[in-house]
């Protein structure tokens, strides 16, 4: 990507965990996340005044159906702005690739946004509700962490790098943490790791023996999972998204933005997660 009219940094606003239907009329526990989405989107539009890209951290469709990635590349067209997807546990990855790209959308896996580099990782792993890096996965961050020492990287997967203080979270987040820190501790250009899946704020630095890295989790666009608590809550907080701005100098400031308390609440009579 080339120069922005931003001044010094670029601005990213993550969606997570949007979770569409191909029917837009489906809920997740009673929250349309068609409208969610779209509520957020408009937030997006109206709050922030420059957005360069948007990246989407997983779990993009509920029902793994083509028509429901169809739905949201028609979304993110309208949108206009560069948007850059990766897979969560509830994506179907070949369908993805067949359904997404377009001038707008795109799956990459790495992306040059000024001074910094953005390494796109896989954590999924077929069939599971938990995350991994695959040994192949590992030695391809190793691979660019290597080649762009003087570059401030962000990396982002699904699945959260480190323990949320939840038990049934943290049991479903990335199973192999400490090889995928062990690589982070070696480049100090590993600036913020960014997650999803836990659909919450989480905001924590991350220390290793070498390297602190600010550790990111972000709410869905859809229904909230109750932080700290050992077992699965849904939680009344409403959608929201990430908005992260990355200066040149490698420093990085990050916001959560929600939609109006009571815009979109959840049911907590309709569990079906
Ligand atoms: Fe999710």
């Amino acid at each position: 990507m080339g120069n922005t009219n931003c001044d010094n940094f670029f601005s990213i606003a993550q969606l997570t965990d949007i979770h569409l239907f191909a029917d837009i009329e489906k809920s997740l526990v009673g929250i349309q996340t068609e409208a969610s989405f779209q509520e957020v989107l408009g937030t997006i539009k109206q709050i922030l005044p420059q957005v360069d890209l948007l990246l989407l951290t997983g779990d993009l469709t509920q029902d793994g159906s083509g028509a429901s990635y169809d739905l949201l590349k028609r979304s993110l067209d309208s949108f206009a702005i560069p948007a850059y997807c990766l897979a969560g546990n509830h994506d179907d990855l070949s369908l993805m690739q067949t359904h997404l790209p377009s001038q707008y959308v795109h799956l990459k896996r790495s992306l040059d946004v000024g001074n910094w580099r953005i390494l796109m990782l896989s954590s999924v792993v077929v069939g599971a509700v938990h995350g991994y890096l695959a040994t192949s996965e590992l030695a391809w961050l190793e691979e660019n962490l290597t080649a762009y020492p003087d570059r401030p990287t962000l990396i982002t997967f699904h699945h959260p790098a480190s323990l949320l203080g939840s038990e049934w979270i943290d049991g479903i987040c990335l199973q192999n943490q400490a090889e995928f820190w062990a690589i982070c501790d070696r480049y100090p250009q590993v600036e913020v790791v960014l997650n999803g899946h836990a659909h919450q704020d989480f905001d924590q630095i991350y220390k290793t023996p070498h390297n602190a890295v600010r550790c990111l989790v972000t709410p869905s666009t859809c229904v909230q999972f109750q932080p700290q608590n050992h077992k699965f809550q849904i939680d009344n907080q409403p959608p929201g998204f990430r908005h992260l701005r990355l200066y040149a100098d490698g420093s990085m400031e990050t916001e959560v933005y929600r939609l109006e308390v009571g815009s979109f609440n959840p049911d907590l009579t309709a569990i079906g997660y």
